[in-house]
């Protein structure tokens, strides 16, 4: 299995280009689904995910081509499978996604119901919730989700008991073709799903709203081609940014959109770190010493949780406590005690970590369970003394495109070994 070895502890510089979205791509490329016309993607990220949910609609029927370069071209017009099975889900939850689109479209989907994962139990009560709203007939069989619409869904008013993305997601597309209105209230404002509900609307649906609290969408009995271009990765340009700072370095992350980061930008600043924000990038000079912040993730425009776990392998190098505040998912510190196995001071009670900063980490092997605590890792060894080895690389292949070439043309000493464990 590959590992990365970083030896630590060099400033990083440079200018480093961001990625299109895994949470943007996903959710699009599902979107075509909905039409039998062609629809032409465009920087879709290189990422472990990306294949996968291409696996999962080639196994649909989707005609899935890959013309290189981020460039995608995805067709729906011999759809004759309705079923995101087990062994897909269970790598990845976003499968998920296909329910609303199949169901709109053809009256049927079959999806396995996703288990909890190593960040939290994730249920996906709220989607199953808005399909039943909107006239789909719901059962739980041997594992799977088996859902019907035999005359099609109506639209309803939904109300969310929490802002959930891929379930604002999965709802809102299957509204676009739904018969008459649909209101769905306190849904995800996130970037990713203003991003969905443009695509949509370049389809012909009819949804307004989108980055509100409120979506409504008029159903159109059909939806037409497009083009798409995936918009750049927030969560990556957050990552580059802390790389910046948690290395004493000078960053600048290009090719991004500062607007998605704000909150970001904000604690970076706190922490007394340079920021200059422009247009499509943004430049982080670290300072010494890092003052500590507060920080509490929250829906966007929140501080975001996948962040969190790269902003608290910062604190642990900061002058003073913080205190760190997860809100979203009930179980996302997994990477507190490898970070603890560096040297740093980091106390979990609940849903709050206090870390106390210290004056330095030291390399160690490492092992995460899942991509943004492995993103966390890979950040602490940049700035650690000495060598560190993060196994288990395959995490980060779902999320960070390029990540050991990227760094490394920011001065990293970073390589990726392949065999088994030394
Ligand atoms: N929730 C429910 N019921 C539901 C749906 C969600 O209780 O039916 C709860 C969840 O358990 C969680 C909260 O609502 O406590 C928010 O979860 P949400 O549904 O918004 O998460 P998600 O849609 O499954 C997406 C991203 C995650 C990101 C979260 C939060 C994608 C493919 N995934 O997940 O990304 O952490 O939103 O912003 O968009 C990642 O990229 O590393 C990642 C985990």
């Amino acid at each position: 299995m590959d590992r990365l070895i970083i030896r630590g502890g060099k400033p990083l510089r440079g200018k480093v280009k961001i990625s299109g979205a895994k949470n943007a791509a996903l959710p699009s490329l599902v979107a075509s689904i909905l039409t039998s016309e062609p629809i032409h993607f465009s920087r879709v990220p290189n990422l472990r995910d990306v294949h996968t949910v291409c696996t999962l609609l080639s196994n649909l029927g989707v005609r899935v081509k890959n013309r290189g370069r981020g460039n995608y071209e995805l067709e729906s017009s011999q759809v004759q499978n309705y079923e995101a099975p087990y062994d897909l889900v269970k790598t990845m939850r976003a499968s998920c996604l296909v329910m609303g689109p199949l169901l709109t479209r053809f009256g049927k989907a079959k999806v396995s119901y996703p288990g909890g994962c190593a960040i939290g139990e994730r249920p996906i009560n709220l989607h199953i919730k808005g399909f039943e709203l909107m006239g789909a007939k719901v059962k739980l069989h041997r594992g799977y989700v088996v859902a019907t619409a035999k005359n099609g869904l109506r639209g309803n008013s939904i109300y969310l008991d929490l802002p959930t993305v891929t379930g604002t997601q999965n709802l809102m597309m299957a509204a676009t073709l739904a018969k008459g209105e649909t209101i769905i209230e306190n849904v995800a404002r996130e970037p990713e799903v203003c991003s969905l509900a443009r695509m949509l609307n370049d389809m012909g649906a009819k949804i307004a709203g989108a980055g509100t609290d409120v979506v409504t969408i008029q159903g159109v009995p059909k939806l037409h081609g497009t083009r798409c271009k995936i918009i750049p990765d927030r969560i990556e340009t957050g990552t580059y940014m802390v790389a910046g700072a948690i290395t004493g370095g000078d960053v600048e992350v290009v090719q991004c959109d500062p607007e998605t980061v704000d909150s970001v930008v904000a604690k970076l600043r706190e922490t007394g770190c340079k920021v200059q924000v422009r247009k499509s990038s943004i430049r982080v000079k670290g300072n010494a010493p890092l003052r500590s912040v507060d920080i509490s993730t929250a829906p966007y425009p929140g501080f975001p949780t996948d962040m969190q776990a790269q902003i608290m392998a910062l604190m642990t190098l900061s002058d003073g406590v913080s205190v760190i505040n997860e809100t979203v998912f009930e179980n996302r510190f997994m990477h507190v005690a490898e970070l603890n196995r560096m040297g740093a001071t980091v106390h979990v009670q609940g849903s709050s970590a206090t870390v106390k900063g210290v004056p330095k980490l030291s390399g160690a092997p490492l092992t995460a369970t899942d991509l943004r605590a492995s993103a966390s890792l890979v950040l602490a060894a940049l700035a650690a003394d000495g060598e560190s080895v993060v196994h288990r690389v395959y995490h980060l292949n779902r999320g960070y495109e390029s990540l050991v070439d990227k760094l490394t043309a920011l001065g990293a000493d970073i390589e990726r070994v392949s065999g088994p464990p030394v």
